[in-house]
């Protein structure tokens, strides 16, 4: 049976401790605010959305949600972000992906102020990242950091294999997770849609990562045993049981996996908690450093 990393609880306490410094920057007279764009009416980030709407009022902190139509020209949106660039009380800025497959995506975020970049989706994020460097640290990889750290799980010298190369989870996870340091210096391997002997190289992971997208790909046969086990996928499936008419699975097929693994995250209540308390660090930070200036 395995350790559950319980995300919600954890999250539930980084979003205390980031209330608390909330309001001492307030007493310096400095509240953060961040603005999350929203484009369309996709119910899933409608849902995301709404979710760091509530946490950043919970977290003494001011949200703003522009909501704007699916037909939304690029130049109108890039408009909509040199705006909030402009706003002395916005501290961070995000673009709810994914977007409408007529806006240029990249374009969208290189518009946004990296000093404001709390998804961590900027070039300059990025490249900070791979460097080593302080910088925003894209929310999810950041939220899994955390879990591992007040888990208390090490990943100096293990394999770790991360299924799924995005740009929002994968690839700055790796990053990560190779960094020089305690928190990093793992051997990190990035699996992909592409990857021949995908069963094979997974069940070589003493530490894995599953952000794929896809429901319970990830088979008890596919694991080794004594793993830690992070599921990032948030997947809706059909289920005519619930009112809502689906539920949600992680990308791991939990009851295979969960009697061999040595931890596992469930879904939901594991990583995607620690995503927004992430985010909500992001933001505390850019705002005391917009306001240090
Ligand atoms: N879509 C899925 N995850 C994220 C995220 O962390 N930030 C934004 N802006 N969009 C997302």
């Amino acid at each position: 049976m395995a350790k559950l990393i319980d995300g919600k609880k954890i999250s539930l306490e980084v979003r205390e401790e980031i209330a608390r410094q909330v309001e001492e920057l307030q007493q310096q007279g400095v509240t953060p605010g961040l603005t999350a764009i929203l484009v369309g009416d996709d119910p899933a980030s409608m849902v995301y959305v709404r979710s760091k709407e509530k946490a950043c009022a919970k977290a003494g902190m001011t949200s703003n949600v522009i909501r704007l139509s699916a037909d939304v020209s690029q130049q109108g949106l890039e408009a909509v972000v040199d705006e909030q660039n402009a706003r002395d009380d916005v501290h961070g800025i995000l673009v709810q992906l994914p977007l409408p497959d007529h806006l240029d995506e990249q374009r969208i975020i290189n518009r946004i102020l990296p000093a404001k970049d709390v998804d961590g989706f900027h070039p300059q994020s990025i490249g900070n990242l791979l460097l080593e460097q302080p910088g925003f640290i894209p929310a999810t990889p950041f939220g899994i950091m955390e879990l591992f750290k007040r888990n208390g799980i090490t990943t100096r010298g293990k394999q770790v294999v991360i299924v799924g190369r995005s740009h929002i989870v994968g690839k700055p996870m790796a990053a990560l997770l190779m960094q020089k340091g305690e928190q990093g210096d793992a051997t990190v391997t990035v699996c992909h849609s592409r990857t021949g002997n995908l069963a094979e190289v997974i069940r070589g992971a003493d530490i894995l990562i599953a952000a794929i997208g896809r429901p319970e790909m990830i088979r008890g046969d596919m694991v080794k045993p004594g793993a830690v086990v992070i599921d990032v996928g948030i997947n809706r499936v059909e289920d005519a049981t619930r009112k809502r008419g689906y539920r949600l699975v992680g990308d791991v097929a939990f009851n295979e996996v969960e009697p061999l693994a040595s931890a596992i995250t469930p879904v939901p209540g594991g990583v995607g908690p620690m995503t927004i308390a992430m985010l909500l660090k992001n933001t505390l930070q850019a705002a005391r450093m917009l306001e240090a200036k």
